[in-house]
């Protein structure tokens, strides 16, 4: 019997949706090969031991007494558990992050596995960085000649000159221009400019979350993403919004979105996505798994890459675990494979 930590919660705007994700993650577990310890991260960055899915179901497990945190010290290679102030360490064998967004999926808590010496699922510090991160993404996806949006970084201290900073976009980016945080998620942000005055705006919005800013020309076209499991592409899936652009209201407060696995698709597009997906995780020293995120654009039939998200969602709605459980490999298997995977990686 391997040991497994599961952590969930997280203090990202993805919080909940991380809650879901860990309950579809931990029900489907293996039991009979891995036996679980629950830790909740709450918003404000508490650390707690959970003792059962149904606190997550029932929304209680913020109310534990008792703490649980990874320990740094490598020669624990595992928790410390704290209960009314008695200290009990264990050990555990690896670490499940079903975190999404900031301090979750941006190899930070990576860095911490790292440190411990724990072996853990998915993506490792500089991937997991990287991605988290749109410019840098664009940055090293651009040396594979993958078409992406046209873009323009800025930083936030440049915003004190702002004629210069909008005179530089508007040179090389044409109306609507899409404004986003560099490291955020959700959305959280994230605006469309139609012109000078909405883009000011987008501009200081999107500096409220990152000192870090990326404009990008809009891409007119359908959105299509993959999942890649172990460096495999999965088939592809298209969402369609009921908002003008796929926001996390539009994800998931909006019945009118929708996922379709296996959408019609002109001849060849399909394996094109799959060999980019796949290119796109090597490039960025993917490990595990991730859902790499494209448009097809409308007219040019161009594949047009958007971003990476090296922890996908795992709830009822989620494209990554349908895409690969039509592909015959059921979410207990897939969960199986990342636990595998992560078993191995210092093997390697
Ligand atoms: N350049 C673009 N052209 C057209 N639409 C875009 C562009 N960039 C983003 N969008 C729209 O905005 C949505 C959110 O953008 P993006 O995926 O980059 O941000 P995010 O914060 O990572 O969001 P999430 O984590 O919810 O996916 C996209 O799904 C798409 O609908
Ligand atoms: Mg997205």
């Amino acid at each position: 019997m391997k040991k497994i930590a599961v952590i969930f919660g997280g203090q990202s705007s993805e919080h909940e949706v991380s809650c879901v994700s860990a309950t579809t993650i931990i029900k489907n577990i293996d039991k009979s090969k891995y036996d679980l310890v629950l830790i909740g991260i709450t918003q404000d960055g508490r650390w707690r031991l959970v003792e059962d899915v149904s606190q997550i179901e029932h929304n209680t497990w913020r109310e534990s007494l008792v703490d649980a945190i990874i320990s740094p010290d490598s020669s624990d290679h595992g928790i410390i558990i704290t209960t009314d102030g008695a200290i009990k360490k264990e050990r555990v064998d690896a670490i499940f992050p079903v975190l999404h967004g900031l301090w979750g999926e941006d190899g930070t808590i990576q860095g911490l596995c790292e440190l411990a010496r724990i072996p853990y699922v998915g993506c490792g510090v500089l991937a997991s960085a990287c991605s988290m991160d749109k410019f840098y993404t664009k940055v090293v996806v651009d040396t594979l000649g993958i078409r992406q949006a046209k873009y323009e970084p800025v930083f936030k201290n440049q915003l004190s000159d702002m004629d210069a900073v909008v005179a530089r976009i508007e040179k090389n980016i044409s109306y609507p221009i899409f404004v986003k945080p560099s490291n955020a998620g959700s959305s959280k942000g994230v605006s469309k400019a139609h012109d000078r005055a909405e883009l000011i705006d987008a501009l200081n919005e999107a500096a409220k979350h990152d000192r870090k800013i990326l404009c990008e020309e809009t891409i007119v076209g359908r959105e299509i993403e993959c999942g890649v499991l172990g460096g495999t592409a999965s088939g592809v899936g298209e969402v369609i919004s009921a908002d003008e652009f796929y926001s996390y209201d539009a994800k998931y407060n909006n019945e009118a979105s929708k996922t379709v696995i296996g959408p019609e698709l002109p001849a060849e597009k399909e394996e094109e996505f799959r060999k980019d997906a796949e290119a796109i995780f090597t490039a960025l020293d993917g490990y595990g798994l991730a859902r790499v995120d494209f448009f097809l654009e409308n007219g040019t039939n161009d594949v047009v890459f958007n971003e990476i998200n090296t922890l996908p969602g795992f709830t009822g709605i989620s494209m990554f675990p349908m895409l690969f459980a039509a592909a015959g490999v059921s979410i207990p298997e897939q969960i199986d494979r990342l636990i595998e995977m992560a078993l191995v990686r210092y093997d390697m």
